[in-house]
């Protein structure tokens, strides 16, 4: 599978089969993960990997999130997509794996009534990590499909960040996202891309 066929191949998966990952397939995405790009190089940034009884406690914990999510999802979703989107929470799918990947924590005291070069100085360093860690996530998403595994990169657990940060015993950190990840058991369709994203300036 070449890059290409990675990028536009790769899909949320909400459904894994029973299987574990060999551990040396996970250590080697990962560690090829962490080549991405990151603001001076500083590569602050940390991905854990769960599995087992351990997991399994953690998802009971992500499986909080519907609590604040369900209101949410009843405004913009019909009630089939509601109902699929909450069951995925109850086992994020059945992943064997669950990875967080987590920054410093260092969130800045902002006023609306800041300078735009305050606050980019206050924001800069946030701003560069969160960027950093995401080139890192988009990493693990591609290199998982072209070993044939899924992932579903998700942020809505960041509802209940205090309780998986208090699980997992996890202090002065900030969690970015979450993916299960693991032998995909669905094939969905994809969902469309919007055009006219791009704005073509001296190309006529
Ligand atoms: C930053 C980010 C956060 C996301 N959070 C969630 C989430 O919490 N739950 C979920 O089921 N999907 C989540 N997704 C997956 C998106 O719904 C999905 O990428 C999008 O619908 C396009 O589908 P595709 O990934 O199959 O191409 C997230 C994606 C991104 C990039």
């Amino acid at each position: 599978m070449n890059l290409r066929e990675a990028i536009k191949e790769r899909r949320s998966i909400r459904k894994y089969e029973n299987k574990e990952i060999p551990a040396d397939l996970l250590k080697e995405i990962l560690e090829d993960a962490l080549w991405a790009p990151s603001g001076t190089n500083r590569q602050k940034w940390e991905i854990i990997a769960v599995r087992g009884e351990k997991k399994d406690a953690l998802l009971e914990v992500i499986a909080e999130t519907v609590k604040y999510l369900k209101p949410r999802l009843e405004k913009i979703f019909p009630e089939k997509m509601v109902k699929i989107t909450l069951q995925f929470f109850k086992n994020l799918g059945g992943a064997p794996v669950v990875l967080l990947v987590y920054i410093p924590k260092n969130i800045p005291e902002l006023h609306p009534d800041m300078s735009g070069l305050e606050r980019h100085q206050r924001e800069y360093d946030r701003f560069t990590t969160l960027l950093s860690a995401s080139a890192l996530f988009q990493n693990i998403l591609l290199l998982a499909k072209e070993k044939g595994l899924g992932t579903c990169w998700m942020t809505a657990p960041k509802y209940v960040e205090d309780e998986i940060n208090d699980f997992m015993g996890i202090k002065d950190q900030e969690l970015v996202s979450i993916t299960p990840i693991g032998y995909p058991d669905q094939n969905p369709p994809a969902p469309p891309r919007k055009g006219e994203k791009i704005r073509w300036i001296g190309f006529e």
